[in-house]
């Protein structure tokens, strides 16, 4: 099977693209570099020993992407592409509806007139809102957004299964992601956030390596057991597994489907902090802060479904997330660049 990964170039996508190789897949990657480098696909090569097509073209792009169809023939497309730093999403939400949502919906538009039906979407926990039950299955209702990035994937959720509904040649496989972090074990690919890193791990790293001082901690009065927040952090590798199992998942015709991807474990920030530490051996110096705004106390997964169904579970703990994403920084200070 070939299969066409937009978003290849990104960091769970060039993860996923190790996995497929490994599996034998064919694979051709299509990424408009906003927010990646084609040196990971070098990475990619140096780990898998495969050199993948790659087109360098935006999914806004239709003839772009008609000729890549025509040329390469997929039978299925993974499709990560998309904007997602939430705060940036609620300075420009046009950009991120016009890039998420109209994107999406191209690359469908010509995914069917190439009669290519089956896609694995990435969503995110994010959808699920302030979940109303913890540990969250796919059963759990989905809530409100906090911003427009979050809005985009539950959009999107909405609009795969609607298309799927009207035609029932589609197979829309719907993964939810919860915390990815973590980095291939060779250290030569991994995650590389522009400017100051939103999220919790990629700050800690950088908190390791001298480029940050230390870590606010974004509030310690939630309803958790340490007062801070609770997440699922799941490693990239895992993460990129459950997308091999999915595609297994897509030759039965399976319709549509919906998977959390987690571990079912929560850990709080000072949780994190704690086996980061033990893990490396590096001091994380921190410092409380108030809350950010949209944040909620708890979200970890109930993975059960993806194991019954796709015979997928986690293999990796927090002491190997934490190995991993710091053997990746200490590796690559500056990410791709030299
Ligand atoms: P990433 O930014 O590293 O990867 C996304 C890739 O898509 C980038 O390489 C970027 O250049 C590319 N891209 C963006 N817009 C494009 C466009 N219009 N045309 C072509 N390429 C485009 O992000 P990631 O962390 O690897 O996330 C991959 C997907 O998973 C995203 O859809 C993201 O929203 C989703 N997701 C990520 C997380 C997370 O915590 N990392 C959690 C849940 C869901
Ligand atoms: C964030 C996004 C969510 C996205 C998810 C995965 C927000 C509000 N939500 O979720 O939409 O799907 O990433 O990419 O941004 N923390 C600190 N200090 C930091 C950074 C984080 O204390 O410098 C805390 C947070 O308050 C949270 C935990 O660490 O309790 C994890 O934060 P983060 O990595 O940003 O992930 P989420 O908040 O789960």
């Amino acid at each position: 099977m070939k299969i066409l990964v937009t978003g290849g170039a990104g960091y769970i996508g060039s993860h996923t693209v190790v996995e497929l190789l490994s599996a034998q897949y064919q694979v051709v990657v299509v990424d408009n570099l906003s927010n990646s480098s084609e040196k990971s696909l070098d990475r990619v090569a140096q780990i898998t020993g495969k050199k993948v097509p790659f087109y360098k073209t935006d999914i806004l792009d239709r003839e772009g992407l008609n000729r890549i169809f025509e040329q390469e023939k997929p039978d299925a497309v993974i499709h990560f592409a998309g904007l997602k730093a939430v705060g940036e999403s609620v300075q420009k939400p046009w950009e991120y509806y016009q890039n998420n949502i109209a994107g999406t919906l191209i690359l469908v538009d010509v995914m069917r007139q190439h009669g290519v039906k089956n896609i694995i979407f990435s969503s995110s926990a994010t959808v699920y809102g302030n979940p109303a039950v913890i540990p969250i299955t796919e059963e759990c209702p989905k809530g409100q957004c906090t911003n427009p990035y979050g809005w985009t994937k539950s959009m999107l959720e909405q609009i795969l299964s609607d298309i799927w509904y009207a035609d029932r040649e589609w197979n829309v496989i719907l993964l939810r992601y919860f915390n990815p972090i973590g980095a291939h074990k060779s250290g030569l690919i991994g995650e590389n956030p522009n400017g100051i890193p939103n999220n919790l791990m990629p700050y800690i790293t950088q908190v390791a390596v001298g480029k940050r001082e230390e870590l606010g901690v974004f509030g310690n009065d939630y309803d958790t057991p340490d007062g801070t927040g609770v997440r699922d952090y799941i490693h990239v590798v895992d993460l990129a597994n459950g997308h091999v199992k999915a595609l297994e998942k897509i030759k039965d015709n399976s319709g549509l489907k919906i998977y959390n991807l987690g571990t079912g474990k929560g850990y709080s920030v000072l949780d994190i902090v704690k086996n980061f530490e033990e893990a490396t051996g590096v001091k994380i110096p921190y410092s409380i802060k108030p809350r950010r705004a949209g944040d909620i106390a708890t979200c970890y997964s109930d993975a059960s479904l993806a194991e019954k169904e796709l015979g997928w579970t986690a293999q990796f703990g927090i002491k190997e997330m934490c190995e991993d994403s710091w053997r990746w920084q200490k590796n690559n200070p500056n990410g791709f660049e030299d």
